[in-house]
């Protein structure tokens, strides 16, 4: 199965990734930025239903510079003290959030529409891939409308997120380690899709659905 998504994800197709059920236990639509275009957004945004967000590897993040947002938290707690008092040292399925900042591409006009998104998202992955990485103020603007999540240092090794899963996805199809993940949502429950589910979305619409201990174990071999 593990092939069969490496190959969709450098066919530029959504991989559906669980977690596990000790985690987030929910589905993320997952697929290299290089790939996106409106439609992919438009899909994201239609079937998933979750958020947005572009996970970039933590070797781009240091190349640009993008921190953690706690870490810019932390810098201007002094000023602002209710930073401080935000910190998420109680999140109930993780040590640590992947969440570092939000941007839009510069050409972009509101940031929100698809093509709007999927310009941001798709350069991110172009400047990152052409290592233009001192040029990522001069293309891209902040506050935006699209989620940037910084790898954890080492991926898989310290962390077990959809953010580790789909860049350690990306690494071992050979694709640029930009990744957009979108957690599918259910409109009925109000809850993230079980994985029955979204194992069904998959078989209906012709997409590898993948256990992401699976991937894990894999990556650490
Ligand atoms: C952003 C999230 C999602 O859970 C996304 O899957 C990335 O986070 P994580 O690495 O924690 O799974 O929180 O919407
Ligand atoms: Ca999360
Ligand atoms: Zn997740
Ligand atoms: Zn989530």
């Amino acid at each position: 199965m593990l092939d069969k998504a490496l190959k969709a994800m450098r066919n530029g197709e959504f991989v559906l990734m669980y977690d596990n059920e000790k985690r987030e236990s929910e589905t993320d639509m997952i697929i290299g930025a290089e790939f996106v275009t409106n439609r992919e957004v438009t899909i994201m945004r239609e079937d998933a239903g979750g958020l947005i967000c572009t996970c970039l590897h933590p070797e781009y993040c240091d190349k640009i510079g993008i921190p953690f947002m706690t870490d810019i938290m932390d810098v201007a707690k002094d000023k602002y003290p209710i930073l401080e008092a935000l910190t998420p040292n109680d999140i109930p399925y993780d040590e640590k959030s992947s969440f570092a900042i939000w941007v839009n591409n510069r050409k972009t006009f509101t940031g929100i529409t698809d093509n709007d998104r999927a310009l941001t998202i798709s350069s991110v992955a172009k400047l990152c891939s052409e290592k233009k990485f001192d040029e990522f103020g001069a293309e891209f603007r902040s506050p935006g409308h699209v989620s940037l999540l910084r790898g954890a240092d080492g991926l898989l090794k310290k962390r077990e997120g959809h953010t580790e899963i789909s860049l350690a996805m990306a690494e071992m199809a050979g694709i640029t380690p930009v990744t957009v993940v979108c957690e599918m949502m259910d409109g009925d429950t109000g809850n993230a899709k079980t994985v029955e589910q979204a194992e069904k979305y998959a078989k209906d619409h012709g997409l590898v659905f993948m256990d992401g201990n699976i991937v894990i174990e894999e990556y650490l071999k």
